[in-house]
């Protein structure tokens, strides 16, 4: 359709913790079809860095992978000018949301958010009020932008359920003041499996660095980790159950190739895994070459990110403070002139 500004696009928003360099995962998985959204979706994507710390971060680390991710958000192509990316520490009003929804929010509710036990399991040393609020604080980061559509992955959707019921709640004890937001459910994003144990989802937290390949790795380090992938006997590059090596490899060359399986399987007949983890590794090379290339471009300049940032702030700043306005006013809460 040709753009007309009489058309509202939908508001997409999703936010991403800056605690690790994403991995070929994340990217494939979610930060991909973020770029193929922003084309035409009026977006809001950003580093959730109040939720990093409901666990322990070390805060050098911290600033500086929040630095990295900013840039690496801008190197995978989202455009600052088109759209929204900020860092949702800089806009307070997302603080401020989250402690009202915490208010509109039961205990016994919040309790069963899987998330929150596995998470309080792992973290057993740190179980925070922070962990327990995380899901309306996230509530308030959809809510305070009336998106329309949020890309979660399968670990977020409960916690995208609770916000609608928040947001329905909400409109029906006073009247309609949050966009009820509907989980975004693109083509297939690739989940993308460990290379060392393709049964387990690839993670940075993998204490086996070959399991996972980061975005900001080296070419050459991204073959070793591909031709050391672990795969099976039948040496036949075929898609079939119980062949999760190579239908993990298969997926990956098929997102960065764009060749479906039985074109892969084709072009692979007769030829051994040898050939085809070469093949995959350099469509991963080739894939993330051009993030690579901005990224070494930007990540030097810093009053060009910085400025991106406080940009992106304000967008997004001026959005959610009609909302938080609104929402205070319905509470009750007394409104003098500022
Ligand atoms: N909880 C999400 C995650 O860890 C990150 C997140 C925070 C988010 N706020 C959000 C995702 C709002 C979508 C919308 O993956």
């Amino acid at each position: 359709m040709e753009n007309n500004a009489t058309v509202k696009k939908d508001r997409v928003l999703s936010l991403i913790q800056p605690t690790s360099v994403p991995t070929l995962g994340n990217y494939l998985g979610a930060l991909k079809n973020w770029k193929e959204m922003s084309e035409d979706n009026d977006c809001l994507f950003g580093l959730a860095d109040l939720h990093a710390i409901t666990v322990r971060q070390e805060p050098a680390k911290l600033r500086k992978l929040s630095y990295e991710m900013y840039a690496l958000l801008l190197s995978i192509g989202l455009d600052p000018d088109k759209n929204i990316i900020f860092t949702q520490s800089h806009v307070p009003e997302h603080s401020q949301l989250g402690w009202i929804l915490n208010c509109y929010t039961q205990f016994g509710e919040a309790s069963r958010m899987t998330q929150f036990k596995d998470k309080s399991a792992k973290h057993a040393d740190n179980v925070n009020v922070g962990l327990f609020a995380y899901p309306t604080l996230m509530a308030a980061d959809i809510l305070l932008y009336q998106a329309d559509y949020v890309p979660v992955g399968i670990d977020q959707k409960q916690h995208l359920e609770l916000t609608r019921d928040i947001a329905e709640r909400f409109n029906g004890a006073y009247s309609p003041t949050f966009t009820v937001p509907k989980p975004y459910i693109g083509k297939a994003g690739a989940k993308v499996m460990s290379l060392q144990d393709p049964t387990k989802k690839m993670s940075k937290s993998d204490p086996n660095p070959k399991a996972s390949v980061s975005l900001l790795d080296k070419p050459e380090d991204i073959m070793k980790k591909f031709k050391s992938a672990v795969t099976d006997s039948e040496a036949k590059v075929r898609y079939a159950e119980g062949k999760d090596g190579i239908n993990n490899l298969m997926s990956i060359y098929s997102c960065c190739t764009g060749l479906s399986y039985e074109e892969i399987e084709r072009d692979f007949d007769g030829k051994g895994y040898g050939d085809f983890k070469t093949a995959v590794a350099e469509s991963v090379i080739e894939e993330l070459r051009p993030i690579q290339d901005k990224y070494s471009q930007l990540i030097n300049d810093k009053a060009y990110l910085e400025q991106c940032a406080a940009d992106g702030a304000e967008k997004a700043r001026r959005i959610a403070r009609k909302t938080l306005d609104k929402v205070m006013r319905k509470v009750g809460f007394w409104q003098i002139k500022k």
